[in-house]
């Protein structure tokens, strides 16, 4: 089942890692007083309690049983799984990296799908991921698609990780985002690529304020009956 254009909006915000997307997702969520989906973080949780648990990434039947059975929680900014805050432990690179991996496997992606839909609530969601709306939210309302160049995005994932506390460096870094953004980029299942209808902004030399406002101007073109308070 997928989302009806009629009900309650959506508006996606897709783009590789480090774009800034997750920054923006939840400042015009916070604006609009609209919900908000990580996507990311579920396919983080998948590969982190695969790896908890030593399921093999090969073992295809397992990680879906393990995926399915994961018990989530997102609350004030924290994320629980199965009653532990995994929050920091998910944001690490490696965590970043597991999650890519488990993301190319196809049988993953469809048991998150309608996972994901259910996010879906009035007075509408923001959802931040790579395929939000090219296949989650292919009827969402608004979609945009958040790109930065690799150097830029290095950077910032840097500065995020040393602000919490976490150990980084910029080279590797920047090898780890090409790599993933290949991974990501080229994998058969939903890969990474803007919608056709799609507004795509580059955040590479823009500050978050601006990219904000400019996403905010595109619900209004798109949705100019809302009222924003
Ligand atoms: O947005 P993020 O860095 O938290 O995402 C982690 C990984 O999950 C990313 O490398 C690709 C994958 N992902 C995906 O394939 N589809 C999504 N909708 C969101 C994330």
């Amino acid at each position: 089942m997928s989302h009806s254009p009629s009900t309650t909006p959506v508006l996606t915000i897709d783009g590789p890692s480090g774009s800034g997307k997750g920054t923006i997702a939840a400042l015009v969520a916070e604006r609009l007083g609209w919900h908000i989906l990580d996507s990311g973080a579920l396919y983080r949780l998948s590969g982190y309690s695969a790896i908890k648990k030593n399921i093999d990434f090969s073992d295809i039947e397992e990680l879906v049983n393990n995926t399915l059975n994961m018990s989530v929680r997102f609350e004030s900014g924290r994320i629980w799984l199965d009653d532990e805050d995994v929050s920091l432990e998910i944001r690490t690179e490696s965590a970043g990296n597991n999650a890519s991996k488990v993301a190319a496997i196809p049988e993953i992606r469809s048991c998150l799908l309608q996972w994901q839909r259910d996010y879906v609530k009035a007075p509408g969601l923001v959802a931040d991921g790579r395929d939000m709306g090219t296949v989650v939210f292919p009827e969402a309302d608004i979609k945009i698609f958040l790109d930065a160049s690799a150097e830029v995005r290095a950077e910032r994932r840097y500065k995020q990780l040393i602000e919490k506390g976490l150990s980084a460096n910029l080279a590797h870094l920047v090898e780890e985002i090409r790599e993933r953004d290949d991974r990501d980029r080229n994998r058969t299942v939903a890969p990474l690529c803007a919608a056709d209808d799609a507004v795509v902004i580059d955040s590479s030399d823009m500050a978050i304020e601006s990219v904000k406002k400019q996403v905010l101007e595109v619900v209004k073109l798109r949705l100019p009956d809302l009222v924003i308070a």
